[in-house]
């Protein structure tokens, strides 16, 4: 995910913009750059990969005196990850910065190209900059250019821009991503979040959706509300725990994750669905006349390939194989031709996952990715690839990358879907309608988490948990049941529902703990059959369902959905919570779990 740093003052810009985007670097990213004008030049410099790149290309650079600079580290969303495509954006006298997505940048970018405008990145950013000297032509001021500049912009934004025109200045907008402004003294610091403040200053202004304004040298700061009238909101005191700061106010890393849901899901969504159209991001041509679709990949992103396996089966009506790597790896698979190899992983790098992926090649199969790594690996291997954009998942324990493996398999059910013809349309549009929904489902209240924390404390003795669920509900109990494994190291397993009384039914007694899916959507009935026979044999239920199950010893309560996937993306949650709240109360290290690693490139 992108990161903004900006300043204003007399010390050494370089080091300022460099300490500050180091600061930012754990979101993830993949180039970096800055503008800096130092009383007497505008300089830019830019580089691929770490700032470590950034900083050699700038190691004969000072920047003493008093003037402005801004720096930023880019995750590729519109473009690669190239040098042209990083940040700053140029237009002929000024210098942009953008953390978001503008949403109409094709409309502008036609509508300046028809100006003669030209541009030279593939990203959405640089609208933002040829439009402000477009309108600084006729414009009585740089402010009034940049005002009309960002009353142009629709979708989310973060900005920083600095320009020959008013060479003292640094303007910025913040709409939908997240500004925030300190003042020391006379020097300003700008950033998209407080880690690069701290130690820089003691309070912050923490900009609203639809803010503007300007600061410059001589320690003016005018800041606008999306009315044009003067925006006076009280700096807030930071905290001077930078560890904090990065995990955005949050204890663990993961619980930032867990709240992140509902905003990476949109950024996920982004541009995919229009209308009742879903429009896939990759050369379609992997897709076509495929008869099967073999799923590979490990841990919780297998968990994502047999979910998607009842969507590719229902949706699509395609035959659909799940494989997990390292067993695929060596038990001589009989491989399809005509069938889509799909790798799912978060990093890109598992080492099993891509001697999977090797083989289907060899083989001759056309390969799709679903990754959250851009150039990781496994990106650079497949055919075709489906970026989860999630931004970096720090958590070793994975949460929103496999919110977002989910919906990302989703849409690939539905496309598939559209192209074999196998959905009615106003089945189409129930799909979508229920997909555009889903960022408001993982929106959830910290209530929730309270409650949770609150019954965590019946579960920390005991034998074990078994998770339960049906049909989707299924690969959610695994992933619940992993989750828990994995920070509490308390012993958990996934299970069909239907299966228990096949034999694990066996250790029930009240010392087992079942934590029981009862959607109201999908097989409720006969879910409840096989919580029963559980209750029956006295072990200790955990029912969560929006309807109340009367034999359950706690009840997670969650809402009426009228779309199974619905339901699946909300009680994700409850587990992924349930997992860290027991953990936390074990006082286990949720962010970096015994003997586990993020990135598994061994065998
Ligand atoms: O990076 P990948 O998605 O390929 O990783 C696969 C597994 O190692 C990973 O999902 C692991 O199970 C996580 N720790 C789950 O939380």
């Amino acid at each position: 995910m992108c990161g903004i740093v900006g300043y204003i003052g007399k010390n050494e810009k370089k080091e300022v913009i460099l300490n500050g985007l180091k600061e930012l670097e754990y979101r993830g990213y993949d180039s970096a750059g800055m503008a800096i004008y130092d009383g007497v030049e505008l300089r830019h410099f830019k580089a691929v990969g770490k700032l470590e790149n950034l900083s050699s290309k700038m190691s004969d650079f000072t920047s003493a005196g008093a003037g402005v600079a801004i720096g930023h580290t880019r995750w590729a969303t519109h473009g690669k990850p190239t040098e042209i495509n990083a940040h700053p954006h140029l237009g002929e006298y000024s210098f942009v910065i953008h953390n978001g997505i503008i949403e109409n940048y094709k409309e502008l970018k036609t509508e300046l190209e028809k100006a003669g405008v030209r541009f030279v990145s593939q990203t959405d950013t640089e609208v933002i900059v040829h439009l402000f000297e477009f309108y600084n032509k006729s414009a009585s001021s740089p402010f009034e250019a940049y005002e009309k500049t960002i009353s142009r912009l629709q979708g989310a934004y973060a900005t920083l821009l600095i320009t020959k025109a008013a060479p003292n200045v640094v303007f910025f907008a913040k709409n939908a991503a997240p500004m925030i402004i300190g003042q020391s003294g006379d020097e300003f610091y700008f950033a998209s979040s407080d880690a690069p403040l701290i130690g820089l200053c003691d309070s912050a202004i923490y900009l609203d959706d639809g803010c503007y304004g300007f600061a410059d040298t001589s320690g003016n700061l005018k800041i606008f509300d999306s009315d044009k009238k003067p925006f006076n909101k009280a700096p807030t005191a930071l905290s001077k725990d930078k560890g904090y700061a990065q995990k955005g106010g949050y204890r663990f890393f993961m619980e930032k994750e867990i709240y992140e849901q509902s905003a990476v899901a949109s950024e996920c969504l982004m541009g995919r669905i229009s209308g009742d159209e879903v429009c896939l991001d990759i050369d379609e041509s992997v897709l076509e006349s495929r008869d099967e679709v073999v799923l590979c990949a490990c841990g919780t992103s297998y968990h994502a390939a047999l979910t998607a396996s009842y969507l590719l089966e229902r949706l699509a009506k395609i035959r659909t194989k799940v494989e997990i790597a390292s067993e695929f790896r060596y038990k001589s698979p009989f491989l399809n031709k005509n069938a889509l190899f799909v790798v799912i992983s978060q990093s890109g790098e598992t080492a099993d996952t891509l001697e999977a992926l090797k083989i289907a090649k060899n083989a001759g199969l056309k390969s799709l990715a679903i990754c959250n790594v851009d150039n990781s690996s496994i990106v650079r291997l497949a055919d075709a690839v489906l970026l989860t954009r999630a931004g970096i998942e720090k958590g070793v324990a994975s949460t929103k990358a496999f919110a977002t493996q989910v919906l990302v398999l989703w849409l690939l059910a539905l496309r598939l879907a559209k192209m074999r013809n196998t959905l009615s349309p106003s089945e189409f549009s129930s799909e979508t309608e229920a997909l555009r929904g889903i960022p408001a489902v993982l929106n959830f209240a910290p209530a929730l988490q309270e409650r949770i924390y609150r019954i965590c404390k019946h579960y920390l003795h005991g034998h074990g948990f078994f998770f339960i669920g049906r049909d989707i509900f299924y690969p959610l109990a695994l992933e619940g049941a992993l989750k828990l494994k994995e920070i509490s190291y308390l012993h958990a397993e996934g299970y069909p529902s239907g299966e228990m009384k096949h034999g694990p039914i066996a250790l029930a007694d009240s010392g087992l703990y079942t934590i029981a899916l009862l959607p109201s959507t999908c097989l409720y009935d006969k879910a409840i059959s096989n919580a029963q026979e559980l209750a029956a044999r006295d072990a200790f239920i955990t029912a969560i369902s929006p309807e109340p199950f009367e034999l359950a010893d706690d009840y997670i309560a969650t809402s009426k959905h009228s779309h199974m996937m619905s339901e699946f993306f909300e009680m994700m949650v409850v587990l992924q919570l349930l997992a860290l709240e027991i953990s936390v109360r074990l006082g286990n290290d949720v962010d970096m779990p015994r003997n586990l690693a993020k990135s598994v490139t061994v065998e």
